[in-house]
């Protein structure tokens, strides 16, 4: 089954979770989502993973987008497992895990998603969840997905600055180049010609002259998203 693809929309499907049951389109709302997926609860690579996102939370809230992780355990495993990573993360005895862990014990979601991973397989030989990451716009369309396998645990500083990139070039016409961080140089498409880009990019445009002589590598500085 060919898994969802850029610009599909995400399903709005409904699901238990550690906050109760989820409508996916409700529950985001007019925010960005990210919805991620974890092989199995009470693994090390996931607690680390788990642990991260939770500390990273509020600079995802900051940027208007919603968490939500899934592995395929029960909501009772997940509360469980979720005071594990708080203590992982040397936060009080008490403090709530900040965002929701779906339950997909029987594994619906993470088939019906093509989040399953085919080389990582439980005792009972049924297999585990893949490391996805699936980054949800406002219009509740795919703008970007990630897929590791279970032995490789992702980047989380790498997903904040995906959604840096994704809600920057959302709103003005530019691409990010290798390794940008927010508020670094960032690239003219090569779909705008010079004396749009002239107009479009007042803080200039520098070109880079190759031994191709196309003008195609352009700079810009970060354009501001508050102005108009
Ligand atoms: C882990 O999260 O540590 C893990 C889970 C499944 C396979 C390998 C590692």
């Amino acid at each position: 089954m060919p898994g969802m693809m850029l610009g599909d929309t995400f399903p709005n499907f409904e699901a238990d979770s550690t906050f109760g049951k989820i409508k996916l389109h409700d529950f985001l709302g007019d925010s960005w989502g990210i919805l991620f997926s974890h092989p199995r609860d009470y693994t090390p690579v996931c607690t680390t993973e788990l642990g991260r996102a939770a500390q990273l939370n509020s600079e995802f809230c900051k940027r208007n987008v919603k968490l939500i992780a899934l592995s395929i355990d029960s909501v009772e495993d997940h509360h469980g497992w979720s005071k594990d990573i708080m203590a992982y993360n040397n936060e009080e005895s008490g403090s709530e895990f900040p965002f929701p862990i779906i339950a997909d014990d029987k594994r619906e979601l993470a088939m019906a998603l093509g989040m399953l991973d085919p080389e990582e397989k439980d005792q009972t030989g049924m297999p585990l969840t893949a490391r996805c990451v699936f980054v949800i716009g406002p219009d509740k369309k795919l703008k970007l997905s990630i897929l590791y396998p279970a032995t490789t645990g992702r980047n989380f500083d790498e997903i904040l600055r995906v959604v840096d990139s994704l809600q920057l070039t959302t709103k003005k016409r530019v691409a990010t180049p290798v390794d940008w961080q927010a508020g670094g140089s960032v690239m003219v498409p090569p779909s705008i010609p010079e004396e749009e880009a002239i107009m479009l990019f007042p803080a200039g445009v520098y070109t880079k002259h190759l031994p191709s002589g196309k003008n195609y590598l352009r700079y810009t500085q970060q354009p501001s998203t508050t102005d108009h």
